[in-house]
């Protein structure tokens, strides 16, 4: 199958209620994990690229990969720009073939996220490409999107709906206390369904996508630290709450973190129990296995997107 844009998943996603598995990458094995897994669970997949990960793989280098897996298998995959900063860089990845494109406008006022975000969807529709938009600020730390915990900002539903209607964006991102990264709780996980809800009833036919959507597998931060890791008190959004999340009509989940966990997991552990191994297939096999059990789990237990391609 060759790559499509999100617009029939996410149609079947909110008509089924299930949630499509957003999944960063930036390089060959978290691409091949993932896709292995999505083909054998029969799902579709959005594979996603941050304006940093595309600096540090090379697009060609990137979209040549994603060619590659897109052959390799019959299921619908779609590859997305995450966090596109600007038009600039939103161009360029339609240019260079992508399917989506974020533009993720939220540091900016209502108005300005309007302006800016409309000018990224004329040029996305006229390239068949499709976008999405955000709305709200989440709280968290990545390498080029930083927002504190105090400047974080729920969503108002109702210029969730005006904002979709005056931009056209295809789908929407929307702030219910998610956050980036590995601390996103200091207490309880709490996340804000009901302006979920709320959202949904303003707008019934707009795929919203939940950012900073990692559970921070305990499992996997207990196997970094135990082989010399330091990252203590890590702790993400419940899995409980993510299937919810799908139920509700969150269409896409976006995940980063636990593709970071996994791999580094594994890395870890083939250098603790062999200090001998210095062949990159040595350890970059166990970390591309556990990426692709890591994705099969959330797609089978958590998002339900099996049998769904
Ligand atoms: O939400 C941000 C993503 O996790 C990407 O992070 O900019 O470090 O690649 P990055
Ligand atoms: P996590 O840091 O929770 O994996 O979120 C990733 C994300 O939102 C990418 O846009
Ligand atoms: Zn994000």
């Amino acid at each position: 199958m060759a790559l499509v844009t999100t617009k029939e998943m996410f149609e079947k996603s909110m008509k089924e209620h299930f949630a499509i598995g957003a999944f960063n990458v930036n390089n060959m094995e978290l691409i091949q994990g993932i896709v292995e897994a999505a083909s054998e669970e029969n799902s579709p997949v959005i594979l996603q690229a941050s304006s940093s990960a595309i600096k540090y793989a090379g697009i060609n280098y990137l979209m040549k990969m994603v060619e590659a897996a897109v052959e390799s298998t019959d299921i619908p995959i779609a590859i997305h720009l995450d966090h596109g900063p600007d038009f600039e860089t939103c161009k360029k990845c339609i240019d260079a073939g992508f399917t989506s494109v974020m533009f993720d406008g939220s540091k900016y006022d209502f108005e300005e996220n309007i302006r800016l975000t409309k000018e990224v969807v004329d040029y996305a529709h006229a390239h068949g490409v499709v976008v999405e938009a955000e709305l709200g600020k989440l709280a968290g730390i990545e390498d080029e999107v930083n927002v504190s915990a105090n400047d974080a900002m729920f969503t108002d539903p109702d210029q969730a709906k005006e904002f979709v209607e005056r931009t056209g964006c295809d789908s929407l991102a929307i702030a219910i206390g998610t956050s980036h990264g590995a601390y996103k709780f200091k207490g309880e996980a709490k996340l804000r369904f009901d302006i979920l809800e709320k959202v949904k009833e303003k707008l019934p036919n707009t795929p919203i996508v939940l950012h900073g959507a990692s559970t921070v597998i305990p499992e996997l931060v207990e196997m970094c630290n135990k082989y010399g890791a330091d990252i203590p008190g890590a702790k993400g959004v419940p899995d409980e709450m993510l299937h919810e999340a799908g139920l509700r009509g969150v269409s896409k989940i976006n995940v980063d973190t636990d593709l970071r966990l996994a791999m580094t997991a594994q890395i870890r552990k083939t250098f603790a129990e062999d200090p001998s191994a210095f062949d990159p297939r040595k350890y970059l096999t166990p970390a591309r296995e556990e990426i692709k059990k890591t994705v099969k789990h959330k797609i089978h237990d958590v998002f339900n997107s099996s049998n769904k391609a």
